[in-house]
């Protein structure tokens, strides 16, 4: 009796054991199941987040492009705009600049537009390009150069802008040094007028848009001229987008171009608005003296337009000498010394006294409106440019 008691107990102890085994495997197996599935899950969501990342930022840009084209921008393709310049013919080429060749164009609707067709290519300049074209689609001011649209096609690049007509203002300002044999040399009242609007297009891009948009390459050649000489900035924001080429025409991501740079800029690469600033300096000197930033084959002393101009213009004597011949002295001496003061502010070497663009425009708007008021309407006066053929129009074939 005793020893089946045992036999039992033995039978029983296995049996227990046997289930602890058991169900210690089955325990231990659904742990590594469960686990392997956690793993299986983690990775799952992870891929599908990463999937989801790459579609976002690809709706992103074309978002970009999208948002831009809903604000007016067309977007054309690459055979549009060959058919628009006449396949890219030299015959339409209006300018060479620092990123490529610009071409005069007429749209299907007739609209005449110029084609600026990008040198670089590759991927990140496309990336930047996007950039760039939302940037410009968000910046309207009658002081601005408008953007039209744009095509990026594979690796062509190509903003499209209104057309011109009177081209860059140095075309009119230097006509013996540039290709245009009959641009017309601009009066007093004109250059103030450019002055102002120029200004306004600083202003604009300085004071009334956030943040801030530094223009970094602000020159004569960007300021062009419309049929009546009326002045629009541009290449804003597109200085970046600059080619690093040195030498030849300078328009580089840090030196901006040679005799424009404001020195902090140069020596440290701090850019700030009061950079544009000393740059719209140089351009009230340029159309004060009709001299270029920097000619080297000038006497010495006379080569960089800023060091030769600054001490003469606070001094009502020696500022008539650095006036531009062209303008045979057609301009009152009280309004010179009032530009003059203007200049040599904005071309401190000091950032912090130079003044604020909106500060440039008050101080000249009092000057064009009293020429308004005083306009000689008709007069023969030897400067009267605006109903005559304009540089761009005179002499090149049209398409
Ligand atoms: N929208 C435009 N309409 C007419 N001419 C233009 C236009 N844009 C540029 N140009 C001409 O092409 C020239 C080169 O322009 P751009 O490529 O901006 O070079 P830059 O670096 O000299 O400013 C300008 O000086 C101007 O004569
Ligand atoms: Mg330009």
């Amino acid at each position: 009796m005793e020893v089946e008691e045992d036999e039992y107990r033995r039978k029983e102890r296995i049996a227990l054991l046997i289930i602890v085994v058991v169900a210690s495997v089955a325990v231990a197996a659904l742990l590594v199941a469960f686990s392997y599935y956690c793993y299986i899950r983690n990775r799952v969501s992870k891929r599908r987040s990463n999937l989801q990342r790459a579609d976002n930022e690809d709706k992103g840009g074309f978002q970009n492009l999208q948002v831009a084209a809903e604000k007016g921008l067309q977007v054309f393709t690459f055979k549009q705009l060959h058919s628009a310049t006449g396949g890219f013919s030299k015959s339409n080429v209006v300018g060479h600049g620092g990123f490529g060749l610009v071409y005069r164009g007429v749209l299907n609707d007739g609209r005449k537009v110029a084609v600026k067709f990008m040198d670089q290519a590759g991927k990140q300049g496309e990336e930047e390009f996007k950039v760039e074209v939302e940037l410009l689609s968000r910046l309207r001011s009658p002081y601005l150069l408008a953007l039209i649209g744009y095509c990026s096609d594979n690796n062509h690049k190509l903003l499209v802008y209104e057309f011109m007509a009177n081209g860059g203002l140095q075309v009119h300002l230097y006509p013996a040094s540039s290709d245009n044999p009959i641009s017309l040399k601009l009066d007093w009242e004109t250059r103030l007028g450019i002055a102002l609007e120029a200004a306004k297009g600083l202003e604009y891009l300085h004071e009334h848009v956030s943040p801030p948009v530094i223009h970094r390459d602000f020159k004569s050649s960007n300021i062009l001229l419309d049929i009546n000489f009326h002045a629009k900035v541009s290449d804003f924001g597109l200085a970046k987008l600059g080619s690093e080429k040195v030498g030849g025409h300078v328009s580089t991501r840090v030196l901006g171009t040679q005799g424009y740079v404001a020195p902090e800029y140069a020596l440290t690469g701090h850019l700030t608005t009061k950079s544009d600033v000393y740059s719209y300096g140089v351009v009230l000197l340029e159309l004060l003296t009709g001299r270029v930033p920097v000619d080297m084959k000038r006497p010495s002393g006379e080569g960089v337009l800023v060091s030769w101009a600054l001490p003469r213009l606070t001094d009502r004597d020696k500022v008539v000498e650095i006036m531009d011949p062209a303008l045979e002295g057609q301009y009152s001496m009280k309004e010179v010394i009032q530009v003059a003061a203007i200049a040599a502010m904005c071309v401190q070497p000091e950032a912090d006294y130079r003044p604020l663009m909106a500060d440039v425009v008050q101080s000249l708007v009092p000057l064009v409106k009293t020429h308004r008021s005083t306009s000689k309407v008709g007069s023969c006066s030897s400067f009267q440019v605006t109903k005559s053929p304009t540089a761009h129009e005179f002499g090149k074939a049209s398409v």
